[in-house]
């Protein structure tokens, strides 16, 4: 079935999945690497358009596999597909160029984050709705972390209080996110790195262990079990 995304909500949130590697087809990218047999960018566009809020969805595609994505997302959602550029930076800078100025709040969303819960999007929404200019998830970092040198000789214990790890949706007031693409020099910088250079205070708010990046094989097997879960 396909969901209605909300007329009246105030959220674009927009996936780059124009990599290189995104092709079509079998021994694909990882945007459309099978979980329980549906590509991940479908698990991922399905939750988005499950929260609330979320009025209008943009996925970067490769130029030649637009209409290839247009087709797979039709059933899922009201999508925009846009083609993708050189860099992954100038993909979220096509994508932003779509959404309407009148949406307010801009969120960034990795598809390999494809079990994010509505809940987690609805959440980062709402700390920018509540006038934080851009927000990320993050969760605690376990491990404990060392720094180290040549021959792998450890130089010392990182302090882990201070470390997060982060997750997408990154979210944003659209004008600072616009105005931190417009200013952006280094391609390889990501939306939250590009807000922080431009001077504007970042914030975390709570993740989801949920919100894994599904890249390894090992998190395939967690992901198929996490989506077996009642
Ligand atoms: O290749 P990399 O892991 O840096 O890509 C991160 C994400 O950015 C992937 O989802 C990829 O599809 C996307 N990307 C993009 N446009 C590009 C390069 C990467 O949308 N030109």
């Amino acid at each position: 079935m396909t969901a209605q995304l909300n007329a009246r909500g105030d959220v674009a949130v927009l996936v780059p999945a124009a990599g290189a590697g995104v092709r079509m087809g079998p021994g694909g990218p990882k945007a459309l690497r099978l979980l329980a047999g549906e590509p991940l960018l479908v698990h991922a566009i399905r939750r988005v358009a499950a929260a609330a809020s979320v009025r209008m969805i943009v996925v970067a595609a490769p130029a030649a596999e637009v209409e290839a994505v247009r087709e797979l997302l039709a059933s899922i959602a009201d999508v925009t597909v846009v083609a993708g550029g050189a860099e992954r930076q100038e993909s979220v800078s096509l994508a932003l160029s779509v959404v309407p100025r009148e949406i307010g709040i801009v969120l960034v969303h990795d598809a390999a984050r494809a079990l994010t819960p509505p809940q987690l999007i609805e959440s980062v929404a709402a700390a920018v709705r509540g006038g934080l200019p851009a927000v990320i998830p993050v969760l605690p970092v376990i491990d404990t972390i060392k720094e180290v040198g040549p021959g792998e000789i450890v130089h010392g214990t990182v302090d882990r209080s201070v470390l997060r790890s982060v997750q997408t949706p990154q979210g944003f007031r659209h004008d600072v996110l616009a105005a931190a693409h417009a200013a952006a020099t280094d391609p390889l910088t990501d939306d939250a790195g590009l807000v922080e250079k431009a001077g504007v205070p970042v914030t975390c708010v709570p993740g989801s262990e949920f919100a894994l990046k599904i890249t390894r094989p090992l998190d395939l097997i967690l992901a198929e079990a996490l989506i077996r879960l009642p």
